[in-house]
């Protein structure tokens, strides 16, 4: 299995690659670009590590090596967000590495299971959808927004509030992935109850979670550990689904469109990918006022993406 990283040098990209050089299975190839010349040495000091994971990096021009018979590809590529920018005021950069890179995964794995990183995540998953349906490859099933971090903050926040171990809290998040469209649905929460109070402060919690790392680093960059561990998490269920195992994750697919073109919700996991869309369950009268509110700024961030390639 070759699992390829894009954007490897970056904050998420290190952490991430960290992880997967621990973590993947015996036997497995990581491959790591970035077009920052750094890359191949990146590689090279995660190769001192002993397990048995064969890392390579690629840089500059060396896209297509790296993309090369690629089973899975996961991009945090681009730049992150500063204080007072919402995710959005990403598109004019990433837009276009995003599209650059899908345009090089058509070329040289275009069966393999794409998971995007870069935000605006709403938006940069159109974009690629829109790539590869111009080359004729598009696959919904193997296509993914990586929402996971959604899913692990709601997690760790619950716990926190409640004084819970996060390990055994199972939080769904629904949606997209910036601002109002992440929509935690917290009376799912098995065996846990919330007051009002607590259902407003934690959901605007968890909707504003990157914001409150961004202001934290004060103009140095948004979350890459937190991410790093996210991404890694869908990577490694990703893979253990390839192989056969039964995994259920949150991730923004191209679903039913019963509520958009893409959605964040529960999937059941697959050696083709999404094997089953599981139904997002029954909201509370809060949770179903969210998510209809959402939905129009939902739908904009999409279309955003589908005009940009189609033009
Ligand atoms: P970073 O600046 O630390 O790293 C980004 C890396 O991308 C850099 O090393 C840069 O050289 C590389 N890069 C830029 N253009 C490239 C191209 N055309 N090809 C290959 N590599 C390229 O940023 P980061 O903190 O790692 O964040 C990366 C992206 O992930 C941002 O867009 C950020 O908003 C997003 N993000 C998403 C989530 C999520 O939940 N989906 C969470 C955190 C951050
Ligand atoms: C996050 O949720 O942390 C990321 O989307 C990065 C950001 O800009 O908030």
């Amino acid at each position: 299995m070759k699992v390829a990283v894009l954007g490897a040098a970056g904050g998420i990209g290190q952490a991430l690659s960290l992880l997967l050089k621990t973590q993947l299975p015996a036997g497995c190839e990581l491959s790591l670009f970035d077009i920052a010349p750094v890359t191949p040495g990146v590689a090279v000091d995660l190769s001192h590590i002993p397990t048995d994971v064969n890392v390579k990096g690629y840089s500059k021009d060396y896209l297509a090596p790296a993309l090369k018979d690629a089973d899975v590809v996961l991009i945090p590529a681009g730049v992150p967000r500063k204080p007072g920018m919402d995710r959005a005021d990403l598109f004019n950069v990433n837009a276009g590495v995003v599209k650059t890179l899908a345009e090089e995964i058509v070329q040289q794995c275009p069966n393999a299971m794409v998971g995007i990183i870069t935000n605006p995540v709403n938006t940069t998953v159109a974009i690629v959808a829109e790539v590869f349906k111009k080359a004729g490859t598009y696959n919904p099933k193997r296509l993914f927004g990586v929402t996971t971090l959604d899913v692990i903050r709601a997690e760790t926040f619950v716990a926190e509030k409640k004084g819970l171990n996060p390990a055994e809290i199972t939080v769904p998040v629904i949606g997209g992935h910036s601002g109002t469209t992440i929509l935690p649905l917290l009376s799912q929460v098995e065996g846990v109850s919330f007051s009002d109070d607590e259902i407003e402060q934690l959901t605007h919690r968890i909707q504003n979670a990157g914001t409150e790392v961004v202001e934290a680093k004060a103009g140095g960059g948004s979350a890459t550990l937190s991410m790093g561990q996210a991404a890694a998490r869908f990577c490694l269920s990703l893979v253990r689904a390839m192989k056969g195992e039964n995994v259920v994750e949150y991730a923004y697919v191209e679903g039913d469109g019963e509520h958009a073109t893409f959605f964040a919700q529960p999937l059941k996991l697959g050696k083709e990918g999404v094997e089953e869309l599981l139904s997002i369950g029954s909201l509370s009268a809060y949770e179903q006022k969210a998510l209809e509110d959402m939905l129009d700024t939902l739908k904009g961030d999409i279309q955003k993406g589908v005009e940009f390639v189609q033009g």
